[in-house]
């Protein structure tokens, strides 16, 4: 099979790797050239764990390729899987700038009949309207269109390609789904046919689902504050009744990242212009909104003012093992403690780079987990790294001015916390003072 994978991203790469691992000749086509440029060193342009090794060992083995140019890449394709951007525009919906422009490129290139295969997520109807440009722009070949949304999550992006729950294959044509189950089938991960509104529907009603246990334990947490129960007691309890399941159950300071966010809010759109009001996911966003704020309320009620407090940002990627900065709680905690004239000095083992493009450029940025928590009044744990986890919590002590920590993602166990000296604040469970 010769497949050509549009758009190198944390989708495109990740799945343009695994597919030439498989056995397939992939072509990478990307219209960042400094992209392209990087990943034909064997440089990968994102941070996602093992892609550079398994990047180079498929160049070797010369069934990875990638190029600018995507013309030359389409008239040779077999299969062409879609994985560009649809970030959130201006009014909440999916932008699908990207998508329709690699449909026109793709529609202009090709000489011989073909696969679209849609990684991208997209709102429910979009693959149809694919089909339809393809067929005014292209109508000399057979431009077949396939939804297969991805549902693999960065930091761990690799591992899930391979060892998915499912593999989501939604089509009109029984030729063309059985052609890209086929490709996929090396994986050995269940295929779940469908047709290809519902592929599309499962893509969003997946990660509004998510979304939705991240909101309701994040409110289960609020009121444990409250009444004086143990928000991990109480998850821990719940995700032992198998019709809940433990995963998703961490509470925290919300969810971030590239899709949660813009998903949930186009859902969000995509009912409301048929006419049907999503209250419950209206009410999980708002309550991911307000989560994402947590720490600063309970900074404020900590100390009154936080104007001139050196406040220590340790992590600043949406989660770990990543280097995403989007949509990431960071974003909001610095701006806010700018906003009260606090000095915000941040670490991110991986994200700093990326992070200085999207933080205000007040945020001060240390080499070390130590240097940032050097004098400061108050620690704010964003991410829940590992290196955190793992710190010795003796370094806060001896660091910090006041070693007051607000965890975000509680990294510690308060038992432990409680054998320093430490002023520790987390959330739905008590504080240690
Ligand atoms: N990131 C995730 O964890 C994840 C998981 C599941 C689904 N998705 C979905 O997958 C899609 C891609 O997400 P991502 O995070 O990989 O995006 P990304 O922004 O990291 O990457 C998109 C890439 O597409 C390239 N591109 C844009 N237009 C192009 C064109 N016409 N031709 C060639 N390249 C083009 C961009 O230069 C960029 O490198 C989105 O729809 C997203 O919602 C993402």
């Amino acid at each position: 099979m010769n497949i050509v994978v549009v758009g190198t991203g944390y989708v495109g790469l990740v799945t343009g790797v695994a597919l030439a691992h498989i056995g397939h000749r992939v072509t990478c086509v990307d219209v960042d050239k400094e992209k392209v440029d990087c990943l034909r060193q064997g440089i990968s342009p994102i941070y996602e764990p093992g892609i550079e090794p398994f990047m180079k060992e498929n160049m070797d083995a010369g069934r990875l390729f990638f190029t600018t140019d995507g013309a030359s890449a389409f008239r040779e394709a077999d299969v062409i899987y879609v994985a560009v951007g649809t970030p959130e525009n201006e009014d909440g919906f999916a932008d699908l700038t990207y998508l329709k422009q690699a449909v026109k490129d793709i529609a202009a290139a090709v000489t011989k009949d073909v696969i679209v295969v849609t990684k991208s997520t997209v709102p429910i109807g979009t693959n149809h309207e694919m089909k339809r440009m393809f067929a005014e722009l292209a109508p000399h070949v057979r431009i077949e269109v396939v939804s297969n949304p991805e549902f693999l999550r960065e930091g761990s992006a690799i591992h899930d390609t391979f060892h998915g729950d499912r593999i989501v294959i939604g089509a009109d044509d029984e030729r063309a789904a059985s052609v890209v189950a086929d490709i996929h089938r090396p994986f050995g991960i269940p295929i779940f046919h469908t047709d290809i509104r519902s592929a599309e529907m499962i893509k969003y009603a997946s990660n509004a689902f998510l979304a939705t246990k991240i909101s309701f334990i994040n409110e289960i947490a609020n009121i444990c504050e409250k009444v004086g129960a143990d928000i991990e007691q109480v998850a821990a309890g719940m995700g032992m009744d198998a019709r809940i399941g433990s995963s998703f159950l961490r509470a925290g300071i919300g969810y971030g990242g590239s899709c949660f966010p813009k998903d949930t809010k186009a859902l969000a759109k995509i009912a409301a212009n048929i006419d049907h009001h999503f209250e419950l996911l209206k009410a999980v966003i708002e309550v991911n909104n307000k989560q994402q704020r947590k720490l600063i309320e309970k900074a404020k009620e900590r100390f009154g003012r936080l104007a001139g407090k050196r406040v220590a940002l340790l992590g600043l990627s949406f989660k770990p093992n990543t280097d995403d900065m989007r949509e990431a709680a960071s974003l909001v905690v610095a701006r806010e403690l700018l906003a009260e004239q606090a000095t915000v000095v941040a670490y991110d083992p991986i994200a700093m780079g990326k992070a200085a493009h999207v933080l205000p450029k007040e945020v001060i940025y240390a080499d070390r987990v130590e240097q940032a928590l050097e004098r400061a009044d108050a620690a704010m744990i964003l991410t829940e790294w590992d290196e955190f986890r793992q710190l010795d919590l003796s370094v806060y002590v001896k660091q910090m001015k006041t070693p007051i920590i607000f965890d975000g993602r509680n990294c510690y166990a308060l038992d432990d916390v409680k054998t320093y000296a430490i002023e520790y604040y987390s959330i739905g469970r008590k504080s240690v003072k």
